[in-house]
C-alpha cells in the first residue's frame, strides 16, 4: 500500500507547535548504547523510520528496547557481537555508528557497507582512516568490512574534513579505549555536543565538543543512565522556513535558535521578524520575502545542507535572484526539478542552483527523492495554489514524525491517504 500526501495550499500558518527530539542526535546515541553495561533511558523518543532501524540494529545485538510513552528504554547488559548484515546497513547510513561502538566494547566488528538517502556518494573512507589511526586493523571484502581492535591504542587523529558520522564514530570507539585520545578538526555540529553530553551522562570522559578539539581518556566500561536527547533543529528550521514561505505568525516550543543561526540571520534579511525567547523561536512573516543573493551550505555553525531543499522552495517564491550552492553532497538538487513542475523558475548547473523567484507557485504531483526534499515539496504544496499531490512520502516518515499533523494543526490542510 502506497501513502501520499494532499495539500490543499494557500492557507497562512498561525498558532504553537512543539519541537520534537533529534533524529541525528537520536541515532548516533542509540548507537552509543552498545557501549553501555546496563539500562539506559531515553526521553523524547519520536516515531521514525529511521530510529526503528536502528532499534532492529541493536535487536540483532541481543539490545532490547521498549516504549513507555514517550521513553525509550533500552538494555544493553547482554549485548553480543554479531556481524551487521546489508538487509539492516542498507536501510539506514547510520548503522556506520554501530562499527564505532562495536569496537569500543567488543574489540572487533564485522559490519556490511552502510546505505541511506540517494544525495550522493557518501563514502566512509573517514571513518576508516581515524580507525586505523588508532590501530584496528581493516579489511574490506564482499562488502564487509571487517575490524580488529586487540592491539588499539589511544593516539591523536586528524580529520581532513570536519564529518559529522567520523566525528562520532572515533568518539564512541575512544570513549573504551585506554589512554587519552584527541580528534582534530571535528565537527562542530550540536549533535555532536548531544553525543558528548550523553557518553558522559553513562560515565564517559568527553570534552571539547563543539570545538576543533575533541579529548576522551578511555574508561573500562561504561554504565547505564538517562539522558534527554535535544531538539530537532533541522525540523526547527522546516517550520521556520514554512512559515517564511507561506506567511503567518507561529511559536515553535522548544527551538533552540543558538543552533539555527546561520538561517535566522537569512530569514531576517528575507523580511521575517524573529523573537527569540530562549526556549521558543516566534517567527512572523507578512509581506512577499526578498531573495537572498548567495547562499551555500558548509559544515555548522554555516547554513547546513539539511535545509537547502526547504530554503530553495522559500527562495522561488521569494523577490528577487537567489544563487544556491551545494557543498556537501552532489545529488541534493532532486528537489529542483519538482519545484519547476509547480511553475518554479530554478536552473541547476553543478553544485549552483539559480533561483529566480516568481510570484506564485501551482499545485502538481510532485515525487520525493530524499528526506528533506520531501518535506520542502510539502512546504511548496502548502504555498501554492491548488491541490498538490507529494509521492514517495516513505522519505517523510524518516526524519519527521507525522508532518502533516504538525502542519494541519498550524492551519494548514494537509492530508494523508493510502492507496490500495
Ligand atoms: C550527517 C547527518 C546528515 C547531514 C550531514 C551533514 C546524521 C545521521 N546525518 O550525515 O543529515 O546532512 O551530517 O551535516 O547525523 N565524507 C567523506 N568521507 C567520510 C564521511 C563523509 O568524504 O568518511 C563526506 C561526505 O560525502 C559529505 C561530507 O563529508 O560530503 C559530510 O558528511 P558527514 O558530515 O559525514 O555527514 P553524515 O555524518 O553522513
Amino acid at each position: 500500500m502506497e501513502e501520499r500526501l494532499i495539500i490543499n495550499g494557500g492557507k497562512k500558518l498561525i498558532g504553537e507547535v512543539k519541537i520534537d527530539a533529534s533524529k541525528n542526535a537520536f541515532l548516533p546515541i542509540l548507537a552509543a548504547c552498545v557501549l553501555c553495561n546496563g539500562e539506559i533511558c531515553l526521553e523524547n523518543y519520536v516515531d521514525l523510520t529511521d530510529l526503528g532501524v536502528m532499534r532492529e540494529i541493536l535487536q540483532s545485538l541481543n539490545i532490547t528496547s521498549k516504549l513507555d510513552g514517550k521513553r525509550l528504554i533500552l538494555d544493553a547488559r547482554d549485548a553480543k557481537n554479531e556481524r551487521i548484515s546489508h538487509e539492516l546497513t542498507m536501510k539506514v547510513r547510520a548503522s556506520i555508528f554501530v562499527l564505532g561502538a562495536l569496537l569500543g566494547r567488543f574489540r572487533s566488528a564485522v559490519i556490511a557497507y552502510p546505505g541511506g538517502c540517494n544525495i550522493g556518494s557518501r563514502p566512509i573512507d573517514l571513518h576508516i582512516k581515524g580507525f586505523k589511526a588508532l590501530g584496528v586493523k581493516i579489511v574490506e571484502r564482499h562488502g564487509y568490512i571487517y575490524c580488529n581492535a586487540q592491539n588499539a591504542k589511544a593516539g591523536e587523529v586528524f580529520l581532513d574534513f570536519p564529518s559529522v558520522g567520523a566525528t562520532e564514530s572515533l568518539m564512541m570507539f575512544a570513549s573504551l579505549l585506554e589512554g587519552e585520545t584527541v580528534l582534530k578538526n571535528v565537527a562542530k555540529e550540536p549533535e555532536v555536543v548531544d553525543l558528548q553530553d550523553f557518553l558522559c551522562a553513562m560515565g564517559a570522559d568527553v570534552s571539547g565538543a563543539g570545538s576543533d578539539v575533541i579529548v576522551v581518556r578511555g574508561k573500562k566500561h561504561l554504565d547505564g543512565g538517562n539522558f534527554a536527547v535535544m531538539p530537532d533543529r533541522i525540523v526547527t528550521g522546516t517550520h521556520l522556513l514554512a512559515v517564511a514561505t507561506c506567511g503567518g505568525d507561529v511559536m515553535l516550543d522548544g527551538a533552540i535558535s543558538r543552533h539555527n543561526e546561520s538561517l535566522l540571520a537569512f530569514l531576517k534579511q528575507s523580511a521575517c521578524q524573529i523573537e527569540d525567547f530562549g526556549d521558543k523561536i516566534r517567527v512572523k512573516a507578512g509581506k512577499r520575502p526578498f531573495s537572498i543573493d548567495k547562499i551555500q551550505t558548509l559544515p555548522y555553525p554555516h547554513f547546513p545542507t539539511d535545509l537547502q531543499s526547504p530554503m530553495m522552495v522559500l527562495q522561488s517564491v521569494s523577490q528577487g535572484v537567489c544563487l544556491l550552492q551545494e557543498n556537501l553532497f552532489e545529488n541534493r538538487f532532486g528537489v529542483a526539478t519538482e519545484l519547476c513542475k509547480m511553475g518554479a523558475d530554478v536552473v541547476v548547473k553543478d553544485r549552483t542552483a539559480c533561483i529566480v523567484g516568481v510570484e506564485k507557485l501551482y499545485g502538481a504531483d510532485v515525487f520525493a527523492c530524499d528526506l528533506r526534499a520531501g518535506a520542502a515539496l510539502v512546504v511548496a504544496g502548502m504555498k501554492a495554489e491548488g491541490y498538490t499531490t507529494v509521492h514517495n512520502i516513505a522519505y517523510i516518515d524518516r526524519g519527521y514524525e507525522k508532518l502533516e499533523e504538525k502542519f494541519s494543526q498550524l492551519g494548514a490542510d494537509v492530508k494523508r491517504v493510502k492507496i490500495e
